[in-house]
This record gives structure tokens, sequence and C-alpha cells, in this order.
């Protein structure tokens, strides 16, 4: 933990007085702690106390010193921020988007990774609403530190106790160890379908939203890589310092890939190209009419197999989107386009697409098989980050 930088929110809940045991503790192993406490929290526990065992100011207010803007600042100078204890109220403010006070706005500001550990009543804790508000954070991105079972403040046995010491800074040290595991590297990703136009006001698309690659774009970003991603017409808005480019047509994305694959450490390629075109492009929309209207279609550039050509890219990795024989297929095209490995995703009954929930499978060349299982696309990410880390050392 030493020289780390960790910004401790306190929210007004029983076990507050933990949080200053986990300060004290974050002090001793060399992290810089920053502790911002919210009015409720300030009920159970005194700033001073915080203040004492880092020896450093403890942020209660938006409006102590605005001219300090802290709610930006403090979420800039840290590595990780954990909210512990969070209350029920402060998880509802922060789905919401509630930035009524320092906690809830500095948090709704931050770009580093925020771990939440909730504490509270198991009836609070299991009711539908804070579920549903913890279900819903976790597919934002937030990490949830989940409470223990065992003896509640008021008297009772359940869920809803503070998750321990030992887990709450193992916790802080994965989030801190992925932040910095991407530094210095450049990322390229490929995301969303692509369209190709028959006339001027009707194109061939697919269901791809884009999702899957702007969850590993902005994933590779959190981790400290250099980011570029190449997104195709989607409503979805590319996340925060990534650079973004947009492509429509296969041949548009061909021509900005091979542009952009020089010198990158890793490139994956998640966005769903059209394998053929329409052969000719009518100038004029075409007429409405009762006769079945046919199309020639064409073959399209194979972008990831010229983009491996290239040799722009220390590392390849691919999608395959499959509806049967899966693992088969995902193999051949590896081989086929020369890719260092390849995610296999099952697209049967429109499964995978924009749908939030996915299941991956990577495979790689040496022939090895990793099962990233089912779950949300930005918790898939950070697993296949994880996965591709140690295959893009071996390259080094
Ligand atoms: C004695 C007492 C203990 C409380 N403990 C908790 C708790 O453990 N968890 C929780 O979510 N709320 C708890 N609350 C309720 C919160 O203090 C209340 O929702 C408050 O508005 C939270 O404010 P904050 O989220 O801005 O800190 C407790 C209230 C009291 C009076």
């Amino acid at each position: 933990m030493n020289g780390a930088r960790v910004l401790l929110v306190v929210s007004g809940g029983i076990a507050a007085y933990k949080a200053a045991a986990l300060t004290s503790t974050l002090v001793q192993r060399g992290a810089t702690v920053d502790v911002m406490l919210t009015a409720d929290a300030e009920r159970f526990i005194a700033p001073l106390t915080f203040a004492a065992l880092t020896a450093r100011p403890v942020y209660t207010s938006l409006w102590d010193a605005p001219e300090r803007i802290p709610h930006i600042r403090l979420v800039r100078e840290a590595e990780v921020a954990i909210v512990a204890p969070a209350t029920a109220n402060l998880i509802a403010k922060l789905r919401a988007g509630i930035a009524d006070d320092l906690a809830t706005t500095a948090l709704l500001a931050a770009r580093i990774p925020v771990l939440l550990a909730p504490a509270m009543n198991a009836a609070m804790y299991e009711s539908e609403t804070t579920a549903e508000n913890i279900a819903t954070l976790r597919t934002r991105g937030y990490e949830i530190v989940e409470p223990e079972s065992g003896f509640l403040a008021e008297r009772e046995h359940g869920v809803g106790r503070l998750a321990s010491e030992e887990r709450l800074l193992e916790a802080i040290e994965r989030a801190r160890a992925r932040r910095r595991s991407l530094l210095g590297m450049r990322v390229l990703v490929t995301a969303g379908p692509t369209q190709e136009p028959f006339d001027p006001v009707r194109v061939i698309g697919n269901a791809s939203t884009g999702a899957t690659g702007i969850a590993l774009a902005e994933e590779a970003a959190r981790r400290g890589a250099n980011v570029t991603l190449l997104l195709g017409p989607t409503l979805l808005a590319p996340p925060n310092g990534v650079r973004t480019e947009r492509f429509a047509t296969a041949e548009e994305l061909l021509a900005l890939a091979l542009r952009e694959s020089r010198d990158i450490d890793l490139t994956i390629a998640a966005a769903a190209v059209a394998d053929w075109r329409p052969s000719e492009i009518s100038a004029e929309k075409r007429k409405k009419s009762d006769e079945t209207l046919h199309v020639d279609l064409e073959r399209t550039p194979d972008v990831l197999a010229a983009l491996s050509a290239a040799g722009g890219s220390r590392c390849i990795v691919g999608f395959a989107a499959e509806t049967s024989d899966h693992e088969a297929h995902a193999r051949e095209k590896m081989k086929r386009k020369a890719l260092d490995a390849i995610v296999v995703n099952d697209v049967r009954d429109g499964a995978g697409f924009g749908l939030q929930e996915n299941g991956y499978v990577l495979l790689d060349r040496s022939g090895a098989r990793t099962d990233l299982g089912h779950a949300e696309k930005r918790t898939l990410a950070g697993r296949l980050l994880d996965a591709l880390e140690p295959l893009l050392k071996g390259k080094t």
C-alpha cells in the first residue's frame, strides 16, 4: 500500500467507527488518505479522529473552501475511492445521480475506481430498492465489497455487517493494481455495427450496439492505457478519456484501423463488421413498388485479417459471434486471421447484442481455453483484460 492515494468516504451508518481503524491501517501501510464525511457521518464519528489519524484536513462540506473545488480536486488526486460504510441512502443517491453534498458530488465526478462497502440493517440491505440500486451501480462499474453476515447493531443476526478490514484492504489493492496494469500501453478497440448503404436513405446493418467494445475501451483506459476507440453507428456514448473516431462502413473502418494501428500493444476487434455490402449504391432513393427488390451483395474487405497482416499491433484479439459449433469455428478463425486470441460469444436467439449481460470464452494461440463466465459487459471487460494481460506480457 506504500505510496497509495486513497479517498475514503464515510457515510452515516453505525459502522462509521470502523472507518477509523481502516484509516489507521492504511496510514500505517504507507498510504496517503483523504477522508470525506457526510453530515450524518459526523453524528457517528468526529472529523477530528480522521484528522489526527491522517495528519491531513478532513472534508465535510462543499462550501468550506469552495475556491479549491474539493469535490473535483480530491477525486483527481486519488487513485481509488472507497465508501465505507456506504449507507442505503448514499447508495440510492449515487444511483440517481443526486449530488447535494460533498461526498455525492465528488463520487459523481470520479473517474477513478469507486468501491462501495454497504453496511446496514439486513432488512434495508435485502429490500428490493437497495438490491436494485446496488445491481445498477455494479453495471455502471462500481465495485461492491459485499457486506458480511453476523451480529448487527440492532441485536439481530443477518447480512449487513461492513466487510472485514482485510477484505476492504484487499479490494483497495486489487483496484490499484488494475488501475496501473496497462499504464503506458497503447490499445486500439473497434466497436459497434457497420452500415452499408444501398441508396441515400437505406442501409444494411446489424444488431450490434457497440456496448462490448465501449466497455473494453473504458476499462483499458481505467487501467492506464492510452486508448483509441473506433466506433460504428450507435446511439451509445463513447467513454470519457478515450479518443474516439467514428466509422459507418467496413471500408471506412478498414481505412481508420490501418491508419491507427501503428505501435499498438493490444488491438481488440469487437466491431460487428458486415461481410457483404450492396454491389451498387443507387444515387436516388429507390421508389417503393409492389415488386420484390433484389439487391446484389459483394464481399466487404476483411478488416481483421488486414489488420493482422499489417503487423502494427503486438497482440491482436478478435471476437467470434457464433450460433453453432462455437469454439471450433472460433479456433479456425483465429488461425486463418493469425490472431493471438479470440473471444467466443454465443449469439443464438439474439443473445449478446445490446444486452448488458453476456458470456465469453477466451481461446488463445497456445491452445489455452479460459471460461470468463456470464456477467454484465463491464464486469466481463475487466475479466477479459485480466486474462489478456499475461498474454501481452509474454509477448514483450
Ligand atoms: C443509530 C442509527 C444507525 C444507523 N445506521 C445505519 C446503517 O448502518 N446503515 C444505513 O444505511 N443507515 C443507517 N442509519 C440511517 C442513516 O443515518 C440515514 O439514512 C442518513 O440519512 C444517512 O445519511 P448519509 O448517507 O448522507 O450519510 C442509521 C441511523 C441511526 C439513527
